[in-house]
């Protein structure tokens, strides 16, 4: 079993998306083992993506980010993280396979409905960052 953290992000989540989301989330065979609802702050939205601090579009993503409600979970299953990433589709909508998330739900590359982990090292850092380990049940 492997874990991944996943975000019903602002736009997808105002947009009233979040139970269809979380339907196909529990079709696909996934634990949600984590589940919160969130409203970053800018600052707190800027440490969750500090990847990101130095690219073009980061002042854009943490406003996004932090501009309303949205889910935080983690997710648990074979391979989750990879699986996750597959359902979500490529980071851009307009890119993203029929039938994904992105595809579905999102609107353009920055407003892309939902988040998921690229791999083991920064699953373990998001899941940390918004869970304490008596929340993953
Ligand atoms: P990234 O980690 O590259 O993509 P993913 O979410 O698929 O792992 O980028 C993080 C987020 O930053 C992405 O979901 C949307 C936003 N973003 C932009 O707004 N513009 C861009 O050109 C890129 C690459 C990302």
């Amino acid at each position: 079993m492997e874990q991944t953290f996943a975000v019903i992000k602002p736009d997808a989540f105002a947009a009233g998306h979040a139970g269809k989301i979380l339907a196909r989330i529990y079709e696909a065979g996934f634990s949600v083992v984590g589940l919160k609802k969130i409203w970053l702050s800018e600052t707190q939205a800027g440490g969750f993506y500090h990847v990101h601090q130095d690219k073009p579009f980061f002042s854009d993503l943490t406003s996004f980010m932090s501009s309303g409600p949205c889910l935080v979970m983690v997710l648990e299953a074979p391979d989750a993280i990879l699986k996750w990433r597959e359902m979500m589709g490529a980071t851009d909508p307009a890119a993203a396979a029929a039938g994904t998330l992105r595809k579905d739900f999102g609107t353009s590359i920055g407003r892309n409905a939902t988040h998921g982990s690229d791999a083991a090292e920064t699953a373990a850092f998001e899941i940390n960052y918004f869970f304490a380990g008596l929340e993953l049940i």
